[in-house]
């Protein structure tokens, strides 16, 4: 199978055909999404929630980054690769924007990047990493780096000041050569307004149907989480597809259960032989 291209996505697009991404932090999961048909694998900066238990992205680094970034590429051949880049790593300056950006190919074997804001010096950056040859992908709404000046994960664009905001974000990040834009947590009528004012298509999350595709947290839509006490709670508009973090439980309980009781291995399990007479000469 060849690799989903921006033409690909365009021309999915234009047709009207609903645009897939799923995240991925590694090799297994990178293996799945591929298998399953998905347009777009995101390694998003969620990994510093989901894979490695902070409450927040803010704690992830280029370094951590490029580490999943290169599992992910190891397992997802088809869906277009597309990296986030983290918190600090492209505010600074449009040169950091790049180097940071050009990492993430370089380095990391992503297609494309993932950045977050639309305020005058995002923009700014992503037309600079754009302008460098790298698409880059555009993040409005509840954009989860912007935890300490939002005050929460809390819906965005719920008064007109709000949806205005997104909107002009949307437009000025089309403007600046993204080729797509996840729109994350708003009303499905503001994500609708913001979606048929761009030529671009749109990634909704907990944005409602209209938008040009979907994207989902594997964590979350897996069900994987099911440790009472986790930070990571599966937001509200996430639908629950399976429900693996029960199924590995359950694997995990009876494996225990079973080297207590010695139950395993059985004999089936206990494959290798050596001859009565090599035992003699050992023992
Ligand atoms: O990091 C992430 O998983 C994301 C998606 C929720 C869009 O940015
Ligand atoms: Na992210």
């Amino acid at each position: 199978w060849k690799r989903i291209t921006l033409n690909h996505l365009a021309s999915k697009y234009q047709k009207g055909d609903p645009i897939t991404m799923v995240t991925a932090y590694d090799y297994p999961s990178a293996v799945h999404v591929d298998m399953a048909g998905i347009d777009i694998c995101l390694v998003g900066d969620s990994v510093g929630m989901v894979v490695h238990g902070h409450d927040t992205t803010l704690p992830v680094t280029l370094e951590d980054m490029l580490l999943h970034c290169r599992a992910v590429a190891r397992g997802a051949s088809r869906p277009l690769l597309v990296g986030d880049l983290p918190f600090g790593t492209y505010e600074e300056s449009k040169e950091q924007a790049v180097a940071s950006a050009t990492r993430m190919l370089k380095e990391g074997g992503m297609d494309a990047i993932k950045l977050e804001g639309g305020t005058p010096s995002r923009v700014a950056a992503a037309r600079a990493i754009f302008e460098a040859g790298i698409a880059v992908m555009g993040h409005v709404g509840l954009t989860p780096q912007a935890i300490s000046v939002l005050g929460g994960f809390r819906p965005q664009g719920r008064n007109v000041a709000s949806a205005t905001k997104i909107l002009e974000s949307a437009l000025a990040l089309q403007d600046a050569g993204c080729f797509s834009i996840v729109l994350e947590c708003m009303p499905s009528p503001v994500a609708a307004a913001v979606t048929s004012s761009l030529r671009i298509p749109t990634i909704g999350i907990g944005a409602g149907a209209n938008c040009g595709g979907q994207v989902l947290v594997y964590h979350d839509l897996l069900q994987m989480m099911q440790h009472p006490h986790h930070a990571q709670v599966t937001p509200k508009f996430c639908k629950h597809y399976g429900n693996i973090g029960a199924a590995i439980n359950e694997a995990l309980s009876k494996y225990r259960q079973e080297v207590v009781s010695k139950e395993f291995p059985s004999a089936a399990y206990t494959p290798y032989r050596i001859s009565q007479s090599n035992v003699d000469d050992f023992i």
